[in-house]
């Protein structure tokens, strides 16, 4: 893919894309904090008036400094699309005066990452780094005090909307499986989970590192308290 950095102007500003980590303020690190307190605006995403990225790392904004929070539906594709095309304008307006824009992304920006979209519409023509975070796949693991993978073992990570068949290929492929974007699709996974023989070794942690966090064995998760922000973790080996 071609980057094309070396053609964006001197003197440009720069956009970071920031990683803030799964929800603990303590979990973001330390350049993502520097990259954060000398932009110039902070840019964020925002569902139903809410930003879980902003919330993060509220401690740490400095007084003053600009917000840009982006209009981005959960949905993504074409509804989201309007939001994110009216922020790179906004950020190319920074840019331009010299400016430097930090976006905020929950967890690590390029997995599964709202800052993909920004991306897409950036590269090539702004100057653009990454800052990584800690993944809610990582901190799911943490939770749990649980190896996702170790020695020659193989990860498979999958939205819960992919169809049986995709999750029943990745669950034949991997040794660790993990099940992103729970919510809704909850009681179906979980039957294929256990239509699988492997019910007692999957776990289901809701907002992890988190004050509200909730980590259960699958077997026992009310499936009308299933949450978007969750993945469960299924385990087919523990490694020896
Ligand atoms: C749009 S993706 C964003 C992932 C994020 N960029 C990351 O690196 O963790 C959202 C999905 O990540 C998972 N997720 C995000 N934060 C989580 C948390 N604190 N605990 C458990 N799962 C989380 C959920 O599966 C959720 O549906």
């Amino acid at each position: 893919m071609v980057r094309g950095q070396d053609l964006i102007p001197s003197g440009s500003g720069t956009v970071y894309g920031v990683g803030v980590g799964p929800g603990d303020p303590e979990l973001i690190t330390l350049k993502a904090l520097k990259r954060i307190q000398a932009a110039r605006a902070v840019a964020y995403p925002v569902q139903k008036g809410d930003s879980v990225a902003r919330a993060i790392v509220a401690g740490y904004l400095r007084p003053g400094q600009d917000e840009i929070p982006i209009d981005a539906p959960m949905t993504g594709g074409d509804a989201a699309a309007p939001g994110y095309d009216a922020a790179v304008v906004t950020i190319a307006g920074y840019l331009a005066r010299g400016e430097d824009v930090a976006v905020l992304c929950e967890g690590d920006p390029l997995f599964y990452g709202s800052f993909i979209y920004l991306l897409l519409r950036l590269a090539g023509r702004h100057r653009v780094e990454v800052v990584p975070g800690v993944s809610s796949l990582t901190a799911c693991a943490a939770a749990l005090a649980l190896p996702l993978v170790g020695r020659d073992q193989r990860l498979a990570v999958m939205p819960a909307s992919g169809s049986d068949r995709d999750l029943r290929q990745g669950f034949a492929f991997a040794d660790g499986i993990a099940l992103v974007k729970v919510g809704r699709h909850f009681r179906r996974v979980r039957a294929l989970i256990e239509a699988l023989g492997l019910g007692d070794r999957a776990y289901y942690v809701e907002r992890a590192s988190q004050p509200v966090q909730r980590v259960l064995p699958l077997a026992a998760v009310d499936p009308a308290t299933a949450t978007y922000f969750a993945i469960i973790l299924v385990f087919k080996e523990t490694p020896s």
